[in-house]
């Protein structure tokens, strides 16, 4: 069975000292899971500093972003290669990235070779805006992103990828009360695994995770979870919320079999 994963995206949020203290409260709430793997994506400046305070029996770290280039005159750029011995996971092609950043899926393919080059685990942010689900084209979205994202990797580099599907029009909603039905999730978690299949053959999607996220809150979290094909969750607001995160990972834990392990 793959293992549950759970990332908490804190985006733009925190500096180092209120990133500590909320290390610090979610350690003291959640448990040691061989099951689940806890990942937070703090700033790039609190990485280094949280790398020292995490129980790694706990949790994990991951970068919000990084450069296709491993060094060279990249003005304000930091590589995958500088991220190596702090980062296990590096999210690639969020869509804020997409849209606010203007990345390309060229530059994505490029970031995500990038991040498996120095050995870590790329999470590949793929999903469709309002308009393109509006005119029916979310699966086409979805077969470019990936198809174009994943160019430069071979199966066995993708068997050991993340996938997160993060439907543009689903984030950051929840304070409207608006939420991706799991059925909507489920047709588009399906149609990434069918593509994967096609392009990489079934062994590596039966191998690789996807992740659902896009306001995911306490209360949506068991439906997602819930969702065949869908291996756990990127957090981004109720990341930053200790009670919220910490019954989002214990639920994760139960539906990966519960069970609390001492020797992780
Ligand atoms: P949200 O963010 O949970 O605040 O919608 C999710 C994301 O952007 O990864």
């Amino acid at each position: 069975m793959r293992k549950k994963i759970i990332i908490a995206n804190w985006k733009m949020h925190l500096n180092v000292s209120q990133s500590s203290i909320l290390v610090h409260r979610l350690q003291e709430r959640i448990e040691k899971h061989n099951n689940v793997d806890v990942v937070l994506a703090p700033s790039l400046l609190a990485l280094q500093p949280l790398s020292l305070q995490i129980d790694r029996h706990k949790f994990k770290l991951a970068a919000q972003n990084c450069h296709w280039q491993d060094e060279g005159a990249f003005t304000g750029e930091v590589s995958a290669t500088m991220l190596r011995d702090l980062a296990h996971f590096i999210i690639v092609g969020h869509s804020e990235r997409r849209h606010i950043f203007g990345e390309t899926d060229d530059e994505i393919a490029k970031k995500v070779a990038a991040v498996v080059r120095n050995g870590i685990t790329p999470v590949l942010c793929i999903g469709e805006t309002a308009a393109e689900r509006k005119a029916g084209e979310t699966k086409q979205v979805l077969h470019d992103q990936l198809s174009v994202g994943l160019k430069n990797l071979t199966a066995d580099d993708v068997s050991r990828m993340v996938i997160a599907y993060e439907p543009v029009w689903a984030i950051s909603t929840s304070h409207h009360g608006h939420h991706a039905e799991p059925h909507l999730v489920e047709q588009a978690v399906a149609t990434i695994r069918h593509n994967i299949a096609e392009l990489y053959g079934g062994e590596t999607e039966g191998l690789l995770s996807v992740l659902y996220g896009g306001s995911v809150e306490p209360d949506t979290t068991k439906g997602y979870l819930e969702i065949n094909g869908v291996d756990g969750l990127l957090v981004g607001g109720a990341s930053l919320n200790y009670e919220q995160f910490s019954q989002i990972v214990a639920m994760a834990h139960d539906s990966a079999g519960g069970g609390e392990e001492n020797h992780g």
